[in-house]
């Protein structure tokens, strides 16, 4: 089950920004980064300062790359403080993702995690194969990722390893909000919210979610009938 907000063009920031209305003013807000959320921090940053916790979803290993991004987007624009922001440790040293996760817990877990979605039905850098119980740690992209994602940074190689929040993890989160833009994602789409629940859809255990949102324009929203 899952509720569909459908949202094009100058719409789309506004309607993924509403689903913030109903929360507590520290709540607190896992984040992706990608294009698809950029209207999202647009909007945030058009409705000014908050008090909400930041907490990220993913990170290239080695570079802190989206980090940057992050803080660049929202975490300086809304004046959020750095004790209110939990970045993904970009390091592997040892421990590093198991001292994000008891963080996370300190924190009491995210009340809303939004999410991009990848072309092969990755969530965060869950790559198909990830399995549901899967948590905090470090993966080895694949090469349709590194393509997809070459964009980002045009003069930078897309590192080979990345860490991500696991899917275990991201489903702790007490609302999720998946994001969706574009035709090409519209039958990835379908099959993570209408096929078998599978690993080779890492999107499709949202439909283990206890309350899911999904904000996406008519083209991605194209495959999944009424
Ligand atoms: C990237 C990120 C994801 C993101 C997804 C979609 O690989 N790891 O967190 O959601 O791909 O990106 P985009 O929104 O740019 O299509």
């Amino acid at each position: 089950m899952y509720e569909l907000h459908i949202a094009d063009a100058d719409a789309f920031g506004p309607a993924a920004a509403d689903l913030l209305l109903g929360l507590l003013p520290d709540a607190c807000l896992g984040l992706p980064t990608g294009h698809t959320p950029l209207p999202l921090y647009a909007e945030l940053r058009r409705r000014g300062a908050a008090a909400w916790r930041l907490v990220m979803l993913d990170e290239y290993l080695g570079e802190a790359r989206f980090q940057a991004w992050l803080r660049e987007a929202i975490v300086a624009p809304l004046g959020i403080p750095e004790e209110r922001f939990l970045p993904m440790p970009a390091a592997a040293a040892p421990g590093a993702c198991e001292d994000f996760e008891r963080r996370l817990r300190t924190w009491g877990g995210c009340d809303l995690q939004f999410l991009g979605l990848g072309a092969n039905g990755h969530i965060g850098f869950n790559e198909p194969g990830s399995e549901r119980d899967s948590r905090t740690r470090v993966v080895t992209l694949t090469p349709a990722t590194a393509r997809a994602n070459a964009g980002y940074w045009p003069n930078a190689p897309v590192p080979e390893q990345a860490v991500t929040q696991g899917i275990g993890t991201i489903l702790e989160a007490r609302r999720h909000c998946l994001l969706v833009r574009g035709a090409a994602k519209a039958a990835i789409l379908a099959a993570a919210l209408r096929g078998p629940v599978t690993s080779a859809v890492p999107a499709s255990f949202l439909q283990f979610s206890p309350a899911l949102t999904v904000v996406a324009d008519s083209a991605a929203a194209a495959g999944l009938g009424r």
